[in-house]
Protein backbone atom coordinates (compact mmCIF):
# COMPACT_ATOMS: atom_id res chain seq x y z
CA UNK A 1 0.00 0.00 0.00
CA UNK A 2 1.35 3.86 -1.42
CA UNK A 3 0.43 6.73 0.30
CA UNK A 4 2.73 9.22 -1.04
CA UNK A 5 1.50 11.41 -3.81
CA UNK A 6 4.33 11.36 -6.18
CA UNK A 7 4.47 7.31 -5.96
CA UNK A 8 0.83 7.28 -6.24
CA UNK A 9 0.76 9.07 -9.43
CA UNK A 10 3.81 7.07 -10.99
CA UNK A 11 1.89 3.87 -10.23
CA UNK A 12 -1.46 5.18 -11.70
CA UNK A 13 0.82 4.99 -15.53
CA UNK A 14 2.72 2.12 -14.31
CA UNK A 15 -1.29 0.66 -14.19
CA UNK A 16 -2.44 2.17 -17.26
CA UNK A 17 0.25 0.70 -19.55
CA UNK A 18 -0.09 -2.78 -18.11
CA UNK A 19 -2.26 -4.24 -20.88
CA UNK A 20 -0.14 -3.10 -23.60
CA UNK A 21 3.34 -4.14 -22.19
CA UNK A 22 1.82 -7.38 -21.26
CA UNK A 23 0.90 -7.48 -25.43
CA UNK A 24 4.16 -6.71 -26.07
CA UNK A 25 5.83 -8.55 -23.79
CA UNK A 26 8.49 -10.36 -26.22
CA UNK A 27 8.97 -7.70 -28.13
CA UNK A 28 11.32 -5.78 -25.91
CA UNK A 29 14.27 -5.58 -28.01
CA UNK A 30 17.96 -6.86 -26.57
CA UNK A 31 20.19 -4.14 -26.48
CA UNK A 32 23.90 -4.94 -28.92
CA UNK A 33 26.69 -5.85 -27.01
CA UNK A 34 28.06 -2.07 -27.81
CA UNK A 35 25.10 -0.75 -26.32
CA UNK A 36 25.42 -2.66 -23.20
CA UNK A 37 29.50 -1.65 -23.30
CA UNK A 38 28.34 1.96 -23.58
CA UNK A 39 25.72 1.49 -20.29
CA UNK A 40 27.96 -0.21 -18.35
CA UNK A 41 30.87 2.45 -18.54
CA UNK A 42 28.22 5.58 -18.13
CA UNK A 43 26.52 4.21 -15.15
CA UNK A 44 27.53 1.02 -13.26
CA UNK A 45 29.50 1.34 -10.18
CA UNK A 46 32.85 -0.78 -11.14
CA UNK A 47 34.00 2.15 -14.11
CA UNK A 48 33.64 4.93 -11.15
CA UNK A 49 37.54 5.54 -11.20
CA UNK A 50 37.32 7.96 -8.14
CA UNK A 51 35.75 4.78 -5.64
CA UNK A 52 39.26 2.60 -6.68
CA UNK A 53 42.73 2.79 -5.04
CA UNK A 54 45.91 1.34 -6.23
CA UNK A 55 47.43 -1.48 -3.44
CA UNK A 56 50.54 -0.39 -2.25
CA UNK A 57 51.77 -3.42 -1.02
CA UNK A 58 51.34 -7.10 -1.20
CA UNK A 59 51.22 -9.48 -4.06
CA UNK A 60 48.90 -7.12 -6.30
CA UNK A 61 51.08 -3.91 -5.42
CA UNK A 62 49.78 -1.47 -8.15
CA UNK A 63 46.37 -3.16 -8.66
CA UNK A 64 42.90 -1.18 -8.52
CA UNK A 65 40.73 -2.48 -5.67
CA UNK A 66 37.79 -0.15 -3.78
CA UNK A 67 38.74 2.14 -1.93
CA UNK A 68 37.42 0.36 1.47
CA UNK A 69 38.93 -3.20 0.43
CA UNK A 70 42.42 -1.07 0.08
CA UNK A 71 42.04 0.17 3.78
CA UNK A 72 41.11 -3.10 5.23
CA UNK A 73 43.94 -5.09 2.91
CA UNK A 74 46.15 -2.57 4.22
CA UNK A 75 45.64 -2.93 7.72
CA UNK A 76 46.94 -3.95 10.97
CA UNK A 77 46.75 -7.10 12.07
CA UNK A 78 44.95 -8.52 14.55
CA UNK A 79 47.69 -9.95 16.11
CA UNK A 80 50.08 -7.55 16.39
CA UNK A 81 51.76 -6.72 19.32
CA UNK A 82 50.60 -10.51 20.77
CA UNK A 83 52.56 -13.27 21.94
CA UNK A 84 51.26 -16.39 20.14
CA UNK A 85 52.36 -19.58 21.17
CA UNK A 86 52.26 -21.94 18.55
CA UNK A 87 53.66 -25.07 19.52
CA UNK A 88 50.62 -25.70 21.85
CA UNK A 89 47.57 -25.62 19.39
CA UNK A 90 44.00 -25.80 20.93
CA UNK A 91 43.02 -27.89 17.72
CA UNK A 92 45.15 -30.08 15.58
CA UNK A 93 43.30 -31.35 12.12
CA UNK A 94 43.85 -32.33 8.77
CA UNK A 95 41.89 -29.93 7.10
CA UNK A 96 40.44 -26.76 8.90
CA UNK A 97 37.63 -24.85 7.20
CA UNK A 98 37.05 -21.41 7.67
CA UNK A 99 33.90 -20.20 7.11
CA UNK A 100 30.49 -22.50 7.89
CA UNK A 101 28.81 -21.60 4.99
CA UNK A 102 27.82 -23.02 1.66
CA UNK A 103 30.73 -23.64 0.40
CA UNK A 104 32.66 -24.45 3.49
CA UNK A 105 29.86 -27.19 4.99
CA UNK A 106 30.08 -29.06 1.55
CA UNK A 107 34.19 -29.03 1.79
CA UNK A 108 33.82 -30.39 4.97
CA UNK A 109 31.31 -32.74 3.92
CA UNK A 110 33.72 -34.58 1.50
CA UNK A 111 36.86 -34.41 3.03
CA UNK A 112 35.38 -36.19 5.76
CA UNK A 113 34.02 -38.58 3.10
CA UNK A 114 37.43 -39.03 2.27
CA UNK A 115 38.54 -40.15 6.09
CA UNK A 116 40.22 -36.67 6.72
CA UNK A 117 40.24 -35.29 10.28
CA UNK A 118 38.30 -32.05 9.34
CA UNK A 119 36.87 -29.07 11.25
CA UNK A 120 34.74 -26.23 10.84
CA UNK A 121 35.60 -22.67 12.16
CA UNK A 122 32.78 -20.09 11.52
CA UNK A 123 32.55 -16.78 13.14
CA UNK A 124 28.60 -16.64 13.53
CA UNK A 125 26.62 -19.92 13.49
CA UNK A 126 26.96 -23.14 10.64
CA UNK A 127 24.54 -22.08 7.88
CA UNK A 128 24.78 -17.75 9.11
CA UNK A 129 26.47 -17.01 5.57
CA UNK A 130 25.46 -15.71 2.28
CA UNK A 131 24.05 -18.70 0.82
CA UNK A 132 21.39 -18.77 3.65
CA UNK A 133 20.14 -16.03 1.58
CA UNK A 134 20.33 -17.17 -1.51
CA UNK A 135 16.32 -17.15 -3.33
CA UNK A 136 16.40 -17.55 -7.10
CA UNK A 137 18.03 -21.20 -7.81
CA UNK A 138 21.08 -23.26 -8.73
CA UNK A 139 21.93 -23.61 -12.64
CA UNK A 140 22.92 -27.33 -14.12
CA UNK A 141 22.84 -27.82 -17.66
CA UNK A 142 20.56 -31.00 -17.31
CA UNK A 143 18.11 -30.95 -19.57
CA UNK A 144 17.39 -32.41 -23.03
CA UNK A 145 17.62 -29.11 -24.76
CA UNK A 146 20.86 -27.97 -23.04
CA UNK A 147 24.60 -29.06 -22.53
CA UNK A 148 27.56 -27.74 -20.50
CA UNK A 149 28.84 -26.27 -23.58
CA UNK A 150 26.16 -24.12 -23.84
CA UNK A 151 25.98 -23.33 -20.18
CA UNK A 152 29.87 -22.20 -20.59
CA UNK A 153 29.09 -20.19 -23.49
CA UNK A 154 26.19 -18.43 -21.33
CA UNK A 155 28.79 -17.92 -18.31
CA UNK A 156 31.53 -16.55 -20.09
CA UNK A 157 29.51 -14.14 -21.84
CA UNK A 158 27.84 -13.18 -18.78
CA UNK A 159 31.67 -12.71 -17.70
CA UNK A 160 32.71 -10.40 -20.57
CA UNK A 161 35.31 -13.51 -21.16
CA UNK A 162 37.09 -12.58 -18.31
CA UNK A 163 36.49 -16.07 -16.87
CA UNK A 164 39.57 -18.56 -15.83
CA UNK A 165 38.05 -20.65 -18.96
CA UNK A 166 39.31 -24.02 -16.36
CA UNK A 167 37.60 -22.84 -13.59
CA UNK A 168 34.15 -22.24 -16.04
CA UNK A 169 34.63 -25.82 -17.59
CA UNK A 170 34.87 -27.41 -14.10
CA UNK A 171 31.65 -25.51 -13.31
CA UNK A 172 29.71 -26.28 -15.91
CA UNK A 173 30.52 -29.93 -16.48
CA UNK A 174 30.19 -30.91 -12.98
CA UNK A 175 26.87 -28.91 -12.04
CA UNK A 176 24.37 -31.69 -13.09
CA UNK A 177 26.74 -34.18 -10.61
CA UNK A 178 25.98 -30.92 -7.82
CA UNK A 179 22.32 -31.27 -8.43
CA UNK A 180 22.12 -35.08 -8.17
CA UNK A 181 24.27 -34.75 -4.78
CA UNK A 182 22.04 -32.45 -3.71
CA UNK A 183 18.89 -33.72 -4.38
CA UNK A 184 20.20 -37.33 -2.51
CA UNK A 185 20.98 -35.28 0.11
CA UNK A 186 17.70 -34.37 0.27
CA UNK A 187 17.01 -30.91 -0.78
CA UNK A 188 13.37 -30.55 -1.77
CA UNK A 189 13.80 -29.10 -5.11
CA UNK A 190 10.75 -27.70 -7.19
CA UNK A 191 9.47 -30.44 -9.27
CA UNK A 192 6.50 -31.78 -11.53
CA UNK A 193 4.27 -34.34 -10.33
CA UNK A 194 6.45 -36.73 -12.45
CA UNK A 195 9.72 -35.71 -10.64
CA UNK A 196 10.86 -33.80 -13.15
CA UNK A 197 13.10 -30.73 -11.85
CA UNK A 198 11.25 -27.32 -12.91
CA UNK A 199 13.41 -25.03 -14.33
CA UNK A 200 13.61 -21.62 -15.59
CA UNK A 201 15.89 -19.15 -17.18
CA UNK A 202 17.62 -16.35 -15.75
CA UNK A 203 19.41 -13.02 -16.77
CA UNK A 204 21.80 -13.81 -19.83
CA UNK A 205 21.07 -17.65 -19.70
CA UNK A 206 20.13 -19.01 -22.78
CA UNK A 207 18.31 -22.47 -21.80
CA UNK A 208 16.12 -22.77 -18.79
CA UNK A 209 18.43 -24.35 -16.27
CA UNK A 210 17.76 -22.54 -12.70
CA UNK A 211 16.67 -25.18 -10.38
CA UNK A 212 15.26 -23.55 -7.17
CA UNK A 213 13.43 -24.23 -4.12
CA UNK A 214 10.51 -21.95 -4.48
CA UNK A 215 12.45 -18.91 -3.78
CA UNK A 216 14.38 -19.94 -0.92
CA UNK A 217 16.58 -22.13 -2.21
CA UNK A 218 19.63 -21.36 -0.32
CA UNK A 219 17.91 -21.76 2.44
CA UNK A 220 16.82 -24.95 1.36
CA UNK A 221 20.31 -26.40 0.30
CA UNK A 222 22.48 -25.04 3.50
CA UNK A 223 19.61 -26.36 5.72
CA UNK A 224 20.32 -30.13 4.11
CA UNK A 225 23.83 -29.38 4.26
CA UNK A 226 23.90 -28.40 7.92
CA UNK A 227 22.34 -31.03 9.05
CA UNK A 228 24.74 -33.22 7.20
CA UNK A 229 27.57 -31.93 8.46
CA UNK A 230 25.97 -32.48 11.88
CA UNK A 231 25.14 -35.53 11.26
CA UNK A 232 28.16 -36.91 10.11
CA UNK A 233 29.37 -35.54 13.38
CA UNK A 234 31.96 -33.16 12.08
CA UNK A 235 33.66 -30.40 14.64
CA UNK A 236 32.40 -27.30 14.46
CA UNK A 237 33.61 -24.16 16.11
CA UNK A 238 31.04 -21.60 16.40
CA UNK A 239 31.51 -17.97 17.07
CA UNK A 240 35.30 -18.07 16.61
CA UNK A 241 36.90 -16.36 13.33
CA UNK A 242 39.65 -17.27 12.05
CA UNK A 243 42.11 -13.93 12.36
CA UNK A 244 45.39 -14.96 10.53
CA UNK A 245 46.99 -18.32 8.67
CA UNK A 246 49.66 -19.60 10.04
CA UNK A 247 52.63 -21.33 7.93
CA UNK A 248 55.46 -23.44 8.04
CA UNK A 249 58.84 -22.59 8.07
CA UNK A 250 59.21 -24.06 4.17
CA UNK A 251 56.20 -21.80 3.57
CA UNK A 252 53.63 -24.13 3.03
CA UNK A 253 50.36 -23.51 4.99
CA UNK A 254 49.55 -25.22 8.56
CA UNK A 255 46.47 -23.49 10.05
CA UNK A 256 45.33 -20.24 11.28
CA UNK A 257 45.09 -18.21 14.12
CA UNK A 258 41.65 -18.20 15.76
CA UNK A 259 39.77 -15.46 17.88
CA UNK A 260 36.71 -16.24 20.08
CA UNK A 261 34.21 -13.55 19.27
CA UNK A 262 33.04 -13.19 22.71
CA UNK A 263 35.86 -13.43 24.71
CA UNK A 264 38.40 -12.57 22.30
CA UNK A 265 40.79 -15.64 23.76
CA UNK A 266 43.07 -16.08 20.92
CA UNK A 267 43.73 -20.20 19.98
CA UNK A 268 46.01 -21.74 17.67
CA UNK A 269 44.32 -24.18 15.30
CA UNK A 270 47.65 -26.82 13.17
CA UNK A 271 46.35 -27.31 9.96
CA UNK A 272 47.99 -29.59 7.20
CA UNK A 273 45.46 -27.98 4.83
CA UNK A 274 43.05 -24.76 4.82
CA UNK A 275 40.08 -24.23 3.18
CA UNK A 276 38.88 -20.55 3.12
CA UNK A 277 35.24 -20.01 2.50
CA UNK A 278 34.93 -17.50 4.19
CA UNK A 279 32.37 -16.05 1.38
CA UNK A 280 31.47 -12.04 0.18
CA UNK A 281 31.78 -8.66 0.91
CA UNK A 282 28.51 -6.90 0.81
CA UNK A 283 28.76 -5.70 4.28
CA UNK A 284 31.98 -4.08 3.20
CA UNK A 285 29.17 -1.33 1.19
CA UNK A 286 31.05 -0.36 -1.24
CA UNK A 287 30.59 2.96 -2.57
CA UNK A 288 27.62 3.76 0.13
CA UNK A 289 25.64 0.86 -1.54
CA UNK A 290 23.29 -0.96 0.81
CA UNK A 291 23.56 -4.64 0.67
CA UNK A 292 21.46 -7.86 -0.05
CA UNK A 293 24.19 -9.90 2.09
CA UNK A 294 24.05 -11.58 5.09
CA UNK A 295 25.87 -9.80 8.48
CA UNK A 296 29.10 -11.53 8.30
CA UNK A 297 30.02 -10.51 4.74
CA UNK A 298 33.25 -8.52 5.78
CA UNK A 299 35.99 -10.36 3.06
CA UNK A 300 37.46 -11.74 5.36
CA UNK A 301 39.01 -14.16 3.56
CA UNK A 302 40.70 -12.18 1.30
CA UNK A 303 42.16 -10.06 3.85
CA UNK A 304 43.79 -13.57 4.78
CA UNK A 305 44.88 -14.75 2.24
CA UNK A 306 46.46 -11.62 0.72
CA UNK A 307 48.46 -11.02 4.32
CA UNK A 308 49.82 -14.27 3.90
CA UNK A 309 50.82 -14.11 0.20
CA UNK A 310 47.86 -15.44 -1.66
CA UNK A 311 47.04 -13.63 -4.83
CA UNK A 312 43.71 -11.90 -5.73
CA UNK A 313 42.31 -11.83 -9.26
CA UNK A 314 39.53 -8.99 -10.04
CA UNK A 315 38.87 -7.66 -6.43
CA UNK A 316 37.81 -4.72 -8.53
CA UNK A 317 34.43 -5.96 -9.72
CA UNK A 318 31.59 -5.99 -7.98
CA UNK A 319 27.90 -7.13 -8.45
CA UNK A 320 24.85 -4.74 -7.63
CA UNK A 321 22.08 -7.15 -8.37
CA UNK A 322 19.49 -4.80 -10.12
CA UNK A 323 16.44 -5.21 -7.91
CA UNK A 324 17.60 -4.83 -4.32
CA UNK A 325 14.11 -3.48 -2.93
CA UNK A 326 14.20 0.67 -2.60
CA UNK A 327 10.65 1.01 -0.65
CA UNK A 328 9.49 0.66 2.66
CA UNK A 329 13.10 2.11 4.28
CA UNK A 330 12.63 -0.83 6.70
CA UNK A 331 14.05 -3.20 3.73
CA UNK A 332 16.40 -1.17 1.63
CA UNK A 333 18.17 -3.56 0.02
CA UNK A 334 17.05 -6.86 0.34
CA UNK A 335 17.28 -8.94 -2.23
CA UNK A 336 14.13 -9.16 -4.59
CA UNK A 337 15.34 -12.23 -6.25
CA UNK A 338 15.47 -12.21 -10.20
CA UNK A 339 13.17 -15.09 -10.45
CA UNK A 340 10.63 -12.72 -10.06
CA UNK A 341 11.69 -11.06 -13.33
CA UNK A 342 11.99 -14.65 -15.11
CA UNK A 343 8.21 -15.23 -13.97
CA UNK A 344 7.92 -12.20 -16.36
CA UNK A 345 7.71 -8.86 -14.12
CA UNK A 346 9.21 -5.82 -15.79
CA UNK A 347 11.34 -3.49 -15.31
CA UNK A 348 9.23 0.03 -15.58
CA UNK A 349 10.03 3.77 -15.48
CA UNK A 350 7.97 6.56 -13.25
CA UNK A 351 6.19 7.22 -16.75
CA UNK A 352 5.12 3.73 -17.01
CA UNK A 353 7.85 2.44 -19.66
CA UNK A 354 9.47 -0.86 -20.09
CA UNK A 355 12.42 0.74 -20.90
CA UNK A 356 14.62 -2.49 -20.69
CA UNK A 357 14.47 -6.07 -21.12
CA UNK A 358 13.74 -7.87 -17.62
CA UNK A 359 16.42 -10.41 -18.72
CA UNK A 360 19.78 -8.88 -19.59
CA UNK A 361 22.67 -9.90 -17.58
CA UNK A 362 22.68 -8.07 -14.18
CA UNK A 363 25.32 -5.41 -14.49
CA UNK A 364 23.29 -4.23 -17.54
CA UNK A 365 20.11 -3.78 -15.65
CA UNK A 366 21.72 -2.37 -12.78
CA UNK A 367 23.23 0.50 -14.61
CA UNK A 368 20.01 1.28 -16.40
CA UNK A 369 18.21 1.22 -13.44
CA UNK A 370 21.01 3.93 -12.16
CA UNK A 371 20.30 5.68 -15.64
CA UNK A 372 16.61 5.92 -15.19
CA UNK A 373 17.08 7.15 -11.82
CA UNK A 374 19.74 10.09 -12.41
CA UNK A 375 20.37 11.14 -16.02
CA UNK A 376 17.20 10.59 -17.52
CA UNK A 377 15.36 11.37 -14.63
CA UNK A 378 12.62 8.27 -15.02
CA UNK A 379 12.83 7.65 -11.18
CA UNK A 380 10.21 7.64 -8.50
CA UNK A 381 11.47 9.15 -5.67
CA UNK A 382 10.47 7.03 -2.90
CA UNK A 383 11.27 9.40 0.80
CA UNK A 384 14.83 7.81 0.73
CA UNK A 385 16.45 7.89 -3.22
CA UNK A 386 15.19 7.45 -6.55
CA UNK A 387 13.72 3.85 -7.70
CA UNK A 388 12.34 1.72 -10.64
CA UNK A 389 9.01 0.25 -10.56
CA UNK A 390 9.21 -3.89 -11.02
CA UNK A 391 5.93 -4.91 -11.82
CA UNK A 392 4.98 -7.90 -10.49
CA UNK A 393 1.13 -8.33 -10.90
CA UNK A 394 2.50 -9.06 -14.62
CA UNK A 395 3.16 -13.15 -13.11
CA UNK A 396 0.21 -13.37 -12.66
CA UNK A 397 -1.40 -12.26 -15.80
CA UNK A 398 1.17 -14.70 -17.55
CA UNK A 399 1.47 -17.36 -15.19
CA UNK A 400 -1.77 -17.64 -13.98
CA UNK A 401 -3.88 -16.70 -10.42
CA UNK A 402 -1.50 -18.33 -7.72
CA UNK A 403 1.95 -18.09 -9.56
CA UNK A 404 3.29 -15.91 -7.18
CA UNK A 405 2.38 -17.82 -3.64
CA UNK A 406 3.49 -20.98 -5.78
CA UNK A 407 6.82 -19.91 -6.71
CA UNK A 408 8.64 -16.88 -4.68
CA UNK A 409 6.29 -16.96 -1.82
CA UNK A 410 9.05 -15.33 0.29
CA UNK A 411 8.75 -12.44 -1.86
CA UNK A 412 4.70 -12.01 -1.32
CA UNK A 413 5.90 -12.36 2.66
CA UNK A 414 8.50 -10.15 2.84
CA UNK A 415 6.27 -7.08 1.11
CA UNK A 416 3.05 -8.18 2.74
CA UNK A 417 4.77 -7.61 6.40
CA UNK A 418 4.37 -3.50 5.17
CA UNK A 419 0.97 -3.47 3.42
CA UNK A 420 2.21 -4.41 -0.28
CA UNK A 421 0.13 -7.15 -1.88
CA UNK A 422 2.73 -7.72 -4.57
CA UNK A 423 -0.07 -9.74 -6.69
CA UNK A 424 -2.19 -6.83 -7.31
CA UNK A 425 0.76 -3.69 -6.77
CA UNK A 426 4.08 -3.53 -8.15
CA UNK A 427 7.07 -3.04 -5.98
CA UNK A 428 10.10 -0.50 -5.92
CA UNK A 429 13.46 -1.40 -6.56
CA UNK A 430 17.30 -0.47 -7.09
CA UNK A 431 20.61 -2.02 -6.96
CA UNK A 432 21.93 -3.59 -4.30
CA UNK A 433 25.40 -4.55 -3.85
CA UNK A 434 25.35 -8.39 -4.00
CA UNK A 435 28.11 -10.20 -4.99
CA UNK A 436 32.06 -9.72 -5.65
CA UNK A 437 32.61 -11.41 -8.36
CA UNK A 438 36.85 -11.43 -8.11
CA UNK A 439 38.74 -12.90 -4.82
CA UNK A 440 41.22 -14.99 -4.43
CA UNK A 441 43.21 -16.68 -7.09
CA UNK A 442 42.84 -20.40 -7.65
CA UNK A 443 43.89 -23.28 -9.94
CA UNK A 444 41.22 -26.08 -10.55
CA UNK A 445 42.14 -28.31 -7.62
CA UNK A 446 41.28 -25.15 -5.57
CA UNK A 447 44.19 -24.09 -4.25
CA UNK A 448 46.04 -20.78 -4.21
CA UNK A 449 50.07 -20.00 -4.49
CA UNK A 450 50.41 -20.54 -1.32
CA UNK A 451 50.65 -24.64 -0.78
CA UNK A 452 47.71 -26.43 0.97
CA UNK A 453 45.69 -23.39 0.90
CA UNK A 454 42.64 -23.78 -0.94
CA UNK A 455 39.57 -21.49 -1.13
CA UNK A 456 36.23 -22.27 -2.51
CA UNK A 457 32.81 -19.96 -2.72
CA UNK A 458 32.59 -16.12 -2.93
CA UNK A 459 35.78 -16.01 -1.90
CA UNK A 460 37.12 -17.61 -5.35
CA UNK A 461 38.01 -14.58 -7.99
CA UNK A 462 38.01 -15.68 -11.43
CA UNK A 463 35.23 -17.87 -11.92
CA UNK A 464 32.44 -15.59 -13.36
CA UNK A 465 35.19 -12.82 -14.40
CA UNK A 466 33.50 -9.37 -14.04
CA UNK A 467 30.07 -10.35 -14.09
CA UNK A 468 28.36 -13.65 -12.26
CA UNK A 469 24.85 -14.95 -13.92
CA UNK A 470 21.58 -15.64 -11.53
CA UNK A 471 22.69 -19.43 -9.79
CA UNK A 472 25.62 -19.32 -10.82
CA UNK A 473 26.98 -18.68 -7.45
CA UNK A 474 24.95 -21.20 -5.69
CA UNK A 475 26.41 -23.76 -7.91
CA UNK A 476 30.03 -22.64 -7.53
CA UNK A 477 29.81 -23.41 -3.49
CA UNK A 478 28.68 -26.66 -4.47
CA UNK A 479 31.09 -27.81 -6.84
CA UNK A 480 34.18 -25.73 -5.44
CA UNK A 481 33.45 -26.64 -2.03
CA UNK A 482 33.37 -30.17 -2.95
CA UNK A 483 35.94 -30.30 -4.83
CA UNK A 484 38.32 -28.18 -1.89
CA UNK A 485 37.05 -30.96 0.52
CA UNK A 486 38.16 -33.61 -1.62
CA UNK A 487 41.67 -32.01 -3.11
CA UNK A 488 42.36 -30.70 0.62
CA UNK A 489 41.77 -34.09 2.15
CA UNK A 490 43.82 -35.81 -0.43
CA UNK A 491 47.28 -33.26 -0.08
CA UNK A 492 46.27 -33.70 3.67
CA UNK A 493 47.84 -37.33 3.34
CA UNK A 494 51.01 -36.17 2.24
CA UNK A 495 51.73 -33.35 4.64
CA UNK A 496 54.68 -33.20 7.03
CA UNK A 497 54.50 -29.82 8.79
CA UNK A 498 57.64 -27.98 9.26
CA UNK A 499 58.30 -25.67 12.33
CA UNK A 500 54.74 -23.11 12.48
CA UNK A 501 55.52 -19.63 11.80
CA UNK A 502 54.07 -16.04 11.59
CA UNK A 503 56.59 -14.53 10.07
CA UNK A 504 54.64 -13.62 6.93
CA UNK A 505 52.67 -11.20 9.35
CA UNK A 506 55.58 -9.72 10.47
CA UNK A 507 56.91 -9.07 7.34
CA UNK A 508 53.75 -7.49 5.82
CA UNK A 509 53.64 -5.07 8.71
CA UNK A 510 57.23 -4.30 7.77
CA UNK A 511 56.01 -3.41 4.38
CA UNK A 512 53.50 -1.41 5.19
CA UNK A 513 55.77 1.01 7.47
CA UNK A 514 58.24 0.68 4.41
CA UNK A 515 55.08 2.22 2.20
CA UNK A 516 54.19 4.84 4.46
CA UNK A 517 50.71 3.57 4.98
CA UNK A 518 49.42 5.22 8.43
CA UNK A 519 46.71 3.87 9.66
CA UNK A 520 44.67 2.70 12.26
CA UNK A 521 42.57 0.23 11.04
CA UNK A 522 43.30 -3.63 11.92
CA UNK A 523 41.74 -6.50 10.10
CA UNK A 524 40.06 -8.43 9.34
CA UNK A 525 36.59 -6.59 10.01
CA UNK A 526 34.97 -9.75 11.23
CA UNK A 527 31.52 -7.14 11.20
CA UNK A 528 29.85 -4.22 10.39
CA UNK A 529 29.48 -1.33 12.44
CA UNK A 530 26.51 0.38 12.26
CA UNK A 531 27.32 2.65 15.45
CA UNK A 532 26.73 6.56 14.91
CA UNK A 533 29.95 8.16 14.45
CA UNK A 534 31.98 5.14 13.61
CA UNK A 535 35.66 5.36 13.50
CA UNK A 536 36.95 1.90 11.72
CA UNK A 537 36.73 3.79 8.22
O1 LIG B 1 18.21 -13.02 -7.73
C1 LIG B 1 18.55 -13.99 -7.07
O2 LIG B 1 17.76 -14.83 -6.69
C2 LIG B 1 19.96 -14.17 -6.78
C3 LIG B 1 20.56 -15.25 -7.20
C4 LIG B 1 22.02 -15.28 -7.32
O3 LIG B 1 22.69 -14.32 -6.94
O4 LIG B 1 22.54 -16.25 -7.87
Amino acid sequence: MYHNPEILESLKKVEATRQERFANKDNIARMTADEKDAILKAYHPDYKEENFVNLTVGVNKGDKVPHELAAYLQAHSRIKGKKIDLTKPAYDVDVLVIGGGGAGSSAAIEAHEAGANVMIVTKLRIGDANSMMAEGGIQAADKPNDSPAIHYIDVMGGGHFANKPELVHKLVTEAPDAIQWLNHLGVEFDKTEDGTMVTTHGGGTSRKRMHACKDYSGAEIMRTLRDEVLNRGIPVVEFTSAIELIKDTEGKIAGAVLMNMETEEIMVARAKCVVIATGGAGRMHYQNFPTSNHYGATADGLVLGYRAGAKLLYADTLQYHPTGAAFPEQILGALVTEKVRSLGAQLVNKNGVAYIHPLETRDVNASGIIRECSDRDNGVDTGTGKAVWLDTPMIEMIGGEGTIMKRIPAMHRMFAKYGIDIRKEPILVYPTLHYQNGGLEISPNGMTGIPNLFVAGEAVGGIHGRNRLMGNSLLDIIVFGRNAGKESAKAAKDVKLAKLTLSHVAKYEKELKEAGVDTKLVSPKLLPNYARNRKDI
